[in-house]
């Protein structure tokens, strides 16, 4: 049974403040910057799809986005909520998010009495806006558990703290962005049952990455731009997870370095190099190397190890069962274990 929620209808009282059940709530001022999304028109189709209702009794989806560092999971739902002219409110979750801090916070005012305020999700909430739940699952299962009833067909949250229950606004949105990363929690699946669908971001293919880089960054040289976009691609071929931001950053720096002394410029290629070098770490002047490192320690499961594996390199020489013949071929000589 949905619980009757008729008398606590929340209503504004100024432009910064809406009253539920006698209680003044504070709203979060909305995320405006403009962002566009470049490229990979088709998941920002899907993107849109989940927050459209088709009929009355229809409710929007809640999708979670997915994808390697840096690829634009942030950047995708943001310019989602753009495009929808939709106020956006964006949420930083982080492994110390209470419940509370998702909803409503008291905070003591000057004239020492309580104002209650609320969080960019129930701000969207209230006022029909899009929330992103930004890199969602370095929360824990506590938090969520606070939210569960706003992401089914209940569609409001209850604060302990303000001691009120806070319906969505029937045009309120929302998406969830999920990192890869050790620092993250196991979302439980009651509440990835709420987070539907799963949509994937990938790397953008070459036309897609220059225009990208391009769109960040419309002062850099296309020499400068081209040798960027060759690494990133190089290491998108590579399953290496080298992203659109790691080139933002690794360009912006070179180009700092280029115009830093025009007495004694820097030459391009050397500028680049440096960049690289100091942005990504040195092994990434070597792609290939780096996935073929990367793929033995992901491969270590196919592989059955021996005592010798824990405390060697395959390719240390002090590994007992090295192969003699320098081969790169790790994987065939390993195969009839
Ligand atoms: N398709 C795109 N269009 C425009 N900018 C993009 C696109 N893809 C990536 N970017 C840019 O790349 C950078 C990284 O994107 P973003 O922060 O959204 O990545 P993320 O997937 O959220 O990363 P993280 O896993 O660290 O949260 C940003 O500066 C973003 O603007
Ligand atoms: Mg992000």
């Amino acid at each position: 049974m949905m619980k009757d929620h008729s008398e606590a209808q929340p209503m504004m009282t100024d432009n910064r403040h809406v009253e539920i059940d006698g209680v003044s709530l504070k709203l979060a001022q909305p995320h405006s910057a403009p962002a566009q999304w470049i490229g990979q028109q088709e998941i920002l189709m899907q993107l849109l799809a989940c927050w459209i209702v088709v009929d009355d009794n229809d409710l929007p989806l809640t999708p979670r986005l997915i994808g390697s560092p840096g690829v634009g999971k942030t950047q995708l739902a943001i310019a989602a909520a753009n495009q929808q002219q939709l106020p956006l409110f964006i949420y930083q979750c982080t492994a110390d998010t209470r419940p509370e801090d998702l909803l409503i916070t008291p905070v003591l005012s000057r004239g020492g009495e309580i104002e209650y305020h609320a969080s960019p999700l129930v701000s969207a909430m209230l006022l029909g806006g899009v929330c992103v739940l930004d890199e969602g699952n370095r929360m824990n299962e506590k938090s969520w558990a606070s939210v569960a009833p706003l992401f089914d067909s209940r569609r409001y949250v209850e604060s302990i703290v303000a001691g009120i229950t806070i319906p969505a606004n029937r045009d309120f949105r929302a998406a969830v962005t999920m990192n890869q990363d050790e620092s993250t929690f196991e979302i439980p699946d009651y509440i990835l049952s709420r987070l539907q669908p799963t949509l994937k971001v990938g790397f953008p293919n070459k036309q897609d990455e220059m225009a990208i880089l391009q769109y960040h960054l419309p002062f850099a040289e296309p020499e400068m731009l081209a040798m960027t976009v060759e690494f990133l691609q190089r290491s998108h071929e590579l399953k290496l997870d080298f992203s659109p931001r790691d080139g933002i950053n690794l360009l912006r720096y070179a180009l700092k370095r280029l115009t830093q002394d025009p007495t004694h410029p820097i030459g391009r290629d050397a500028a680049w190099r440096e960049a690289l070098e100091k942005c990504l770490g040195e092994d990434a002047a070597d792609l290939e190397s780096l996935a073929q490192r990367k793929s033995r320690t992901l491969g270590g499961d196919a592989v059955p190890l021996g005592l010798a594996d824990l405390f060697f390199d395959a390719d240390d020489p002090l590994h007992p069962d090295r192969d003699v013949d320098d081969d790169d071929d790790d994987d065939d000589e390993r195969g009839d274990y």
